[in-house]
């Protein structure tokens, strides 16, 4: 069997938004962004929208998300920005968001997230990691799949992390109930989570024009190391290595995400992972890049998939 090849795109490390989007129109695609009023989530939403997209920016602060929306109308002279409530690791939320949405979604961006809290729960008794960076955005984009396909060639962006590398779906505790808690495993497996929903999301509707690819977008400065201590992040950054930047600035921590959004080189192209704006090789053992086997494993995504719907259902059985 022959391997598909890598898909390279002329664009690095220190690419930015602005450039990987350079000459794409956007104009009549609409698109969602997940954490759209923080970090990488804001300059995703403005490269997108400098390029003509309606840009919904789904924030669970959503005076947050008001202001960055007003931030990037003025920046970009797009006036189709507008913020919407969502709380990922609230179904009811989730489900709200998705009874107010009307009409096709061509770019649905999977961005928003959280790293290596402490112990939380939501009131189903999932993990919080797992719940808001997975379950979350399976239940959105599932609950938006009729918007997907009616769009005719729809992306889903999976935004995933190296962090990946730290851990498998560990489907026998994915909740952390039997094993202790851990943080940095539990980011791990939900952002395993983030590509396996690629793999199996791009099989399952590759026929309604739908792909879905997951990224890492790099080492930026943002509010998700809110949990990590000065100290933590510094001996991350130097184990993380690679002769790239030692933090990307937010522009360019949102490149690989716009471009697995629009870049043509990806028409067609799904369950794929990417960083610093091109398709990642196998992980070597011993290094912080590329992509691990688990995570691209078609038979733990088809698993992950039926375990997150089955979850999923025993919540609106219960709330039904
Ligand atoms: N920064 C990095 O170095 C890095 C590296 C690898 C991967 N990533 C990934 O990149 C993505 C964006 O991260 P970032 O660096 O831009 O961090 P960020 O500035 O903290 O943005 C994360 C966003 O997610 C939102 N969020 C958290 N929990 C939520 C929930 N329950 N419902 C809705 N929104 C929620 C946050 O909202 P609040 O502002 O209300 O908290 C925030 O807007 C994440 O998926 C992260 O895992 C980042």
């Amino acid at each position: 069997m022959t391997a598909n090849p890598l898909i390279a795109a002329p664009f690095t490390v220190h690419s930015t938004a602005a450039e990987v989007v350079d000459g794409i129109d956007l104009t009549g695609r609409r698109v969602i962004v997940t954490g759209g009023a923080s970090g990488i989530g804001i300059e995703t939403a403005r490269a997108l929208a400098g390029a003509g997209a309606e840009v919904t920016l789904a924030v669970r602060n959503l005076a947050a998300g008001e202001r960055t929306a007003s931030d990037i109308i003025t920046t970009t002279g797009n006036e189709h920005v507008l913020a919407a409530p969502l709380d990922l690791a609230d179904q009811e939320s989730v489900a709200s968001f998705i009874a107010a949405w009307d009409g096709p979604l061509h770019i649905l961006v999977n961005n928003a997230g959280v790293m290596a809290s402490p112990e939380m729960r939501t009131p189903e008794g999932w993990e919080l990691q797992f719940a808001t960076n997975h379950l979350g955005h399976f239940a959105l984009a599932t609950g938006l799949h009729r918007a997907l396909a009616v769009a005719g060639s729809a992306r889903v962006v999976s935004v995933s992390s190296s962090a990946h590398l730290r851990s498998p779906v560990v489907f026998e505790d994915i909740h952390f109930r039997q094993r202790g808690y851990e943080p940095w495993s539990a980011y791990g497996q939900s952002k395993t989570a983030n590509v396996l929903f690629a793999v199996e999301a791009t099989k399952r509707w590759a026929s309604d024009g739908i792909t879905v690819n997951a990224l890492m977008p790099g080492g930026i400065r943002t509010g998700l190391q809110r949990y990590v201590t000065g100290a933590e992040l510094d001996r991350m950054r130097a184990l993380a290595g690679g002769g790239g930047p030692a933090w990307k600035t937010p522009e360019q921590g949102a490149a690989t995400s716009v471009l697995v959004a629009t870049s043509p080189l990806l028409d067609g192209v799904g369950g794929r992972y990417f960083e610093d704006c091109n398709e990642a090789e196998p992980n070597q053992p011993g290094t912080r890049r590329g992509v691990a086997a688990y995570a691209l494993d078609p038979e733990a995504a088809a698993r992950l998939w039926q375990v997150s719907a089955e979850m999923l259902a025993a919540v609106a059985t219960v709330a039904g």
